[in-house]
């Protein structure tokens, strides 16, 4: 495997191209995750992606674009309704999953006569886009049921040789996987909270956006258990966190605490990482901050539970997937 610079400079981007074109796995940052990517048109490539991450191969991937006008290569029947989305959102962290064109592979659309279209907006991202000037299917660079990778040495760690390059483009912006909307129905709807939340959708599209409060749509990102660490997680109301810890202390647990507002006084065992108390931020730093504890072989990771607004609509999804399990998974 060969990690490029943070910079990712041109002869790097060359290279990963040539990679892409002949049917090898790249990983690359965008502004949400790291991606591990393979040319969409090619069906053997993308095959690769689901072998590497242990994923199902009737998940369906994110294809990535460089350009608005690529849109028409990949989607049919395109609603006006994307075209204001894509003029006001991309390039950003937005997926919109429309009408295939026949000629996408059933590899990228898990067997589905729908795609997920983007433009991520990465400076390495869209370098390595416009090189290839092609799609690139990519779901984040994790194992299947993962902690996404925020940072190259994430992507380095989990997944190794089977990745032929990584290019480090530093830390992701936005840190949590894109807002995921389905125009292909009467009603828009929002199959994955992400950074740009529902409310700034409808205010673009003029109508409203469905969002369904648990479910079993066909976006693996919404499985109840995903996004998971491997110690045992669990959300704990803020005014319970001191009665929790005491408790687990009594049973000789090393405890891990994710707070934002919570300030637990040091103690032996117990491990504080406190993240920022804006949602936005804390969202940013969240994937890191649960590999971390993770790392740590705590015997369980108590979360401080945010607030249940708006937003932290995207947070608190993932944070009630990283702690599904209940129990050890991965
Ligand atoms: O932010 C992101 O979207 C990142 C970066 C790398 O772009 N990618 C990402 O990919 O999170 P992944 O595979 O981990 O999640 C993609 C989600 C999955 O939940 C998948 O089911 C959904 O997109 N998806 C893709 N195509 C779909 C389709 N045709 N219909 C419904 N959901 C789809
Ligand atoms: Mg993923």
């Amino acid at each position: 495997m060969t990690i490029a610079p943070q910079t990712a400079d041109l002869a790097a981007i060359q290279t990963a191209v040539e990679i892409l074109r002949k049917g090898g796995l790249v990983a690359f940052p965008t502004e949400t995750v790291y991606g591990l990517g393979a040319d969409a048109s090619n069906p053997e490539a993308v095959k690769k992606i689901f072998r590497a991450k242990k994923r199902p191969a009737d998940h369906p991937l994110i294809v990535h674009i460089g350009r608005p006008e690529q849109l028409s290569d990949w989607a049919q029947d395109i609603p006006q309704a994307a075209r204001e989305l894509a003029a006001k959102f991309w390039p950003g962290p937005l997926a919109m999953v429309l009408r295939k064109q026949p000629n996408v592979p059933l590899a990228v659309t898990g067997g589905q006569q729908t795609v997920a279209l983007r433009i991520p907006d990465n400076p390495v991202a869209l370098s390595l886009l416009n090189a290839f000037a092609g799609g690139i299917a990519a779901p984040s660079a994790n194992l299947y049921n993962h902690v996404s990778p925020t940072l190259a040495e994430h992507v380095v760690s989990e997944l190794g040789d089977a990745v032929d390059m990584v290019l480090d483009g530093g830390a992701c912006s936005v840190g949590l996987e894109s807002t995921i909307v389905d125009l292909t129905g009467t009603q828009p709807a929002l199959l994955r909270p992400g950074h740009i939340t529902p409310r700034q959708l409808e205010e673009v599209l003029q109508c409203p956006v469905r969002v369904p409060q648990r479910t079993t749509t066909r976006a693996p990102g919404m499985l109840e258990i995903h996004y998971a660490p491997k110690t045992k997680a669990r959300l704990c109301a803020a005014e319970q966190l001191a009665e929790e810890i005491v408790q687990l202390q009594k049973q000789r647990k090393r405890i891990g605490i994710l707070s934002h507002r919570f300030g637990a006084g040091a103690a032996a065992d117990v491990f504080v990482l406190r993240l920022p108390d804006e949602a936005d931020e804390y969202g940013h730093a969240l994937y890191a901050a649960l590999r971390q504890l993770d790392n740590m072989k705590l015997d369980i990771i108590l979360i401080e539970q945010p607030p249940d607004d708006d937003n932290w609509l995207a947070v608190n999804d993932r944070l009630r997937k990283a702690t599904a399990a209940g129990t050890l998974i991965g």
